[in-house]
């Protein structure tokens, strides 16, 4: 797999996603508000991809202050990382990952602008490591709910594009086609933006993992006719009570799969459980411009000009519809997640 994003030869490396799968496209961020542009923009996304890219965005921002004084440096980073927090509000990854880079920068003395750069860059780079194996890890536990020849219908993106790497729901499934499983995977095509098909059926081909396509009204059907053994979703923040919020239609998807008696996972890491989020409720949950719902890709209109439009990007499953979150520290009841994880 491309990596979603790196650090190379000082920049911020994207892989541009709203081009795929059309063409695999490369955008160098020399400066930290391209990196925000390009998680505005979707060009990444995914919440834990969000979170290491503005990190990695906060320490070429770092880098970039080019005078001495160093009350200035303090000054420019809460600029920074001002920027960089207000480019999505759902997934709390990002904000997570912010503040991980502004204790680091707290803890480090300023001294001198060379090592506070370093560190904060150290900083990043140990968060795209980590999100690698931390999706590993998940990835092991959850292969046990898959048995061998499952059928596992996916809402979105929820792979090595949503990650540094390997992915979470992905990860789940990954892990359970490196253990040997047959399976096969569903993919909601996930309106309006597209994720599941332009995204979750590429990376799936590309690791030449079974994968089927179909849009997102289809989903009932194929439950009714027992082709889905489960499912499984991400996450972009999920609350101290166990309710979810990931990419709209995955609500659906969890009522589908209740009425049908099918099990409904999330895998997702610690770093997107938010424990001062007490309900779904509290979630602030984005919305976006009309012209994703009313135009095709950005050109065909498929719709009047000036309908009214409601664009959320994502949506809330509450808690008592999910069998389980898939996490690195093991499979959790969402109804246990304050006694499980500390803040
Ligand atoms: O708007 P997006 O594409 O950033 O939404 C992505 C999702 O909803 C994913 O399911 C979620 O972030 C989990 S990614 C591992």
């Amino acid at each position: 797999m491309v990596p979603t994003v790196e650090w190379k030869d000082n920049q911020v490396r994207i892989l541009d996603q709203s081009l795929l799968p059309g063409e695999v496209c490369f955008l160098d961020c020399t400066d930290f508000t391209c990196v925000a542009e390009a998680i505005r923009e979707l060009k990444v996304r995914g919440a834990p991809a969000i979170g290491v890219t503005a990190a990695l965005g906060i320490a070429l921002g770092a880098r970039q202050y080019s005078q001495t004084n160093l009350d200035g440096f303090q000054r420019h980073m809460d600029n920074v990382c001002e920027v960089l927090a207000a480019t999505r509000p759902t997934a709390v990854n990002l904000f997570w990952a912010v503040d991980r880079m502004k204790r680091v920068l707290a803890a480090t003395p300023l001294t001198s602008l060379d090592i506070c750069q370093q560190r904060l860059l150290e900083e990043a780079l140990a968060m795209l490591e980590e999100d690698v194996r931390v999706n590993q890890t998940l990835g092991k536990y959850g292969a046990a709910i898959i048995q061998d020849g499952d059928s596992i219908l996916t809402h979105c993106n929820a792979g090595a594009l949503a990650t540094a790497g390997y992915g979470t729901a992905l990860g789940v499934v990954r892990a359970a086609w490196e253990e040997g499983k047959t399976l096969r995977v569903f993919a909601d095509e996930t309106r309006p933006v597209l994720q599941g098909a332009r995204l979750t059926a590429w990376e799936l081909q590309e690791d030449g993992i079974p994968v089927t396509l179909i849009t997102d009204n289809m989903a009932g059907a194929l439950m009714q006719k027992q082709q889905v053994q489960c499912c499984i979703v991400g996450a972009d923040r999920i609350a101290a009570n166990g309710d979810v919020a990931n990419k709209i239609g995955t609500y659906s998807v969890a009522v589908l799969a209740k009425a049908h008696g099918i099990p409904f996972y999330v895998a997702a890491p610690i770093s997107t459980i938010d424990l001062e989020t007490p309900n779904g409720e509290g979630i602030p949950i984005e919305e976006r411009n009309p012209e994703e719902v009313t135009q095709l890709h950005g050109s065909r209109m498929i719709a009047p000009v000036g309908v009214s439009v409601w664009n959320p990007a994502f949506d809330v499953t509450p808690a008592h519809l999910i069998s389980g979150i898939i996490t690195e520290c093991g499979i959790l009841s969402p109804h246990e997640l304050p006694t499980k994880v500390s803040s």
